[in-house]
Formats: C-alpha cells, sequence, structure tokens
C-alpha cells in the first residue's frame, strides 16, 4: 500500500486515494469556493494521500446536484479553484488533487434539468440537449485543467445523469441514445472523447462508474464489464469501481462491498489501473486486495474521521476509526465527524 503507484504519467507517492466527497460548503448562489472549503483541503493535504479526489463539481447550472456544491460551470470558478490546487500542492511537493465533473441529471437542484427521471415528470432530454452537456463537460474539463489539477474523473456513478443513460431502469429512450448497451453508453463515451479531446493524451482522465447496479436492477456487471473494456480501449488511465447504494454502513466482516463486481471487471479491463471503493476500512483487508488484483484503494468516511489516517497507517494503526454510521452525510457537514465518540486512535 506504501509503494507508488502510477495513474497514467501521474505517480502516486503510494496506493490510498481519497474518493470524491462533496464538501456541502460552497457559496450556494454562485457555486464557489468558501474559507470552510479550503480549512478542508488545507487538512487534507497534510494527510499523505496519493491522490485526492476533490468533490464533484457541476459542469452547468442544470446539472448542479444539491445545495453548496461546488461550480466548474463558468470561467469566473476557475480563480476559487486555483486556491485549491495550488494550497493542496505547496503543502507538500508529492501531492496529487483531481478534479470530478458531474451532471446530476433528474437528482439536478433546478427544475429545468432535461433528464430521463423515473418518476412521472419524465423530461426527456432533446439530442440538443445531451450535445450541450457534453459541450458543458468538455469546457469543464479545459477549466480544470487552467485551474491547475492534476486528473479530471467523470463521475458516471451512483444515481447521477451519465449513470442514468448507463442503466435500462432509468433510460427508456428509443432513440441512439437507449436501448441496447452500445447506445446507453454513447453517452459516457462521449463525455469522455470530448475532454480527451481538449485535455490532450497526456492528461490523466479516470472515470467513477458503478460495477453494477446490484442490490437494484439494471446495469449488471456483464455490462460493467463491458463499458469498462470498452473505457480501457479509448486510453481511459484509470476507473473507479462503486455501486448503488454507495454509502452502506459497514460490518467488520463485510468491508470492501464493490469487491465482488470489481474483481469481474478486472479480468476485462487489460492494464488499465482499477481503483476500488467503498466501505474499506482495515490495512489488512486493503493489502490483501492488492496482491489479489487491486491497484488503488479509495475512501471518503474514513479521511472525514481522520484526514490523516495514511500515515497513522504508516505508523502501525491497523484500521480506521469510522464507523460508517453516516451522520457526517446526513448532516450535509463534513469538517468533522459526527458520531458522539469521535475522538480517534492512533
Ligand atoms: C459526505 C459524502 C459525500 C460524498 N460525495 C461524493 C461525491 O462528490 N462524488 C462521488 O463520486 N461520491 C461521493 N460520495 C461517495 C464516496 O465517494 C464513496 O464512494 C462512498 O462513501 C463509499 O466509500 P467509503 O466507505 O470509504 O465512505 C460521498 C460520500 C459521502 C459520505
Ligand atoms: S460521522 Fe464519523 S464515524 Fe460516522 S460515517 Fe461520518 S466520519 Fe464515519
Amino acid at each position: 500500500m506504501f509503494n507508488p503507484g502510477n495513474i497514467g504519467l501521474l505517480k502516486l507517492q503510494n496506493r490510498f486515494i481519497r474518493s470524491a466527497t462533496a464538501e456541502f460548503v460552497a457559496n450556494d448562489y454562485d457555486g464557489t469556493i468558501t474559507k470552510e472549503y479550503h480549512s478542508l483541503y488545507s487538512n487534507l493535504a497534510l494527510g499523505e494521500i496519493g491522490l485526492i479526489i476533490q468533490g464533484h463539481l457541476y459542469v452547468m447550472d442544470e446539472g448542479k446536484a444539491h445545495k453548496h456544491m461546488a461550480g466548474i460551470a463558468h470561467d469566473t470558478h476557475i480563480t476559487g479553484l486555483k486556491q485549491i490546487t495550488k494550497l493542496v500542492h505547496e503543502a507538500d511537493t508529492e501531492n496529487l488533487i483531481a478534479a470530478q465533473l458531474n451532471h446530476g441529471g433528474a437528482y439536478s437542484v433546478s427544475t429545468k434539468t432535461a433528464s430521463p427521471r423515473e418518476d412521472e415528470e419524465i423530461i426527456v432530454m432533446s439530442e440538443e440537449d445531451i450535445e450541450n452537456v457534453i459541450e458543458g463537460f468538455r469546457k469543464a474539463a479545459l477549466r480544470a485543467k487552467k485551474a491547475g489539477y492534476d486528473a479530471i474523473q467523470i463521475h458516471s456513478a451512483h444515481g447521477y445523469l451519465l449513470r442514468q443513460f448507463l442503466s435500462n431502469k432509468t433510460n427508456k429512450r428509443t432513440d441512439s441514445w437507449g436501448g441496447s448497451l452500445e447506445n446507453r453508453a454513447q453517452f459516457l463515451l462521449s463525455v469522455y472523447q470530448a475532454i480527451r479531446s481538449v485535455v490532450g493524451s497526456n492528461y490523466p482522465v479516470l472515470v467513477k462508474m458503478n460495477g453494477s447496479d446490484d442490490p437494484s436492477e439494471g446495469f449488471t456487471v456483464e455490462e460493467g464489464s463491458k463499458v469498462a473494456s470498452w473505457l480501457a480501449n479509448e486510453g481511459l488511465d484509470a476507473i473507479e469501481i462503486s455501486g448503488m447504494r454507495s454509502t452502506r454502513t459497514v460490518k467488520p466482516e463485510k468491508e470492501a462491498y464493490f469487491s465482488p463486481t470489481a474483481r469481474i471487471i478486472k479480468q476485462h479491463i487489460g492494464d488499465m489501473p482499477l481503483i476500488l471503493v467503498g466501505g474499506l476500512r482495515s490495512l489488512a483487508q486493503m493489502q490483501e486486495l492488492r496482491e489479489e488484483f487491486v491497484d488503488f484503494i479509495s475512501m471518503c468516511r474514513p479521511f472525514i474521521r481522520e484526514p490523516n489516517l495514511v500515515q497513522k497507517f504508516k505508523s502501525g494503526k491497523k484500521r480506521s476509526d469510522c464507523i460508517s454510521c453516516n451522520k457526517c452525510y446526513k448532516a450535509r457537514n463534513i469538517s468533522k465527524c459526527l458520531e458522539k465518540n469521535s475522538s480517534t486512535s492512533d
């Protein structure tokens, strides 16, 4: 876990990744960065984490997924984001930070959003809407590069727009963007290609995707494996495997709840690095998975509780103190652990 590893041309100092974690502290009226945002990243930046993936950023106003989400939808967002990349890079020369780009689709706060909704208020996206979103991701990627991020991650997991297209449960379209898996995956692939066309072949681009929609119906692991292999063939630099109900409560014996799907997907992606997220808590389990098939281990809630967890692991700690109670998530507050016995051990 403590050996360096590569994602494209990026050299990570170790195999730990901070999975994207929405901060809920941006200015709500315009998605700009606040002082609270700075202090969150100042803390993380001291933690010797191989790669920090910032919380999801909305690529267009219509795609804002929740209140106090930060944006990368306008050039005016670049200045604030640049402050974050600068402070992370200045804290430790080995630090790396990625921007996660997202469109909330049916989960957007804006009622104007056209998306394949599951409920009665279905607003079907027009061809023009789809092209606009692809263009939104393309422009956002350019802004991310300008703001100094070391990599980009496309958010195609959980319930957001790109995943809504992947799953036949939510994508009921009968045109060339729905139906067969090739059609349903075309949106994600087009976003990837549009981003690649502007950032160049050397700039690391990652995707976070559900390995499958299990336990919900929809996207299967066979489909997940195919989409992952298509992305690998297109030159994607790494894939992070997540799934539905991404923030589960973890019993010690049920760590790494997406490892069964990730294990299958790994067989279809050649040399492309695989990042596993979801319920990883003990160093022994991480090491075991690393030896078996996982290239990088990604965590979210453990770094809320202990931003310096990697250093603690280095000094002999065996397990994160995070008990996955989700109090921080429900309160939309990740500035500190909200579990009542939240003192942390070394
Ligand atoms: C407070 C909070 C915010 C999150 N925000 C994001 C996000 O912005 N993007 C994303 O892809 N996943 C997000 N997630 C999901 C995590 O990245 C991760 O996939 C999930 O929590 C499982 O990992 P863990 O068991 O290490 O927490 C969030 C989870 C939590 C608890
Ligand atoms: S409140 Fe604390 S213990 Fe509970 S999930 Fe969040 S970080 Fe973990």
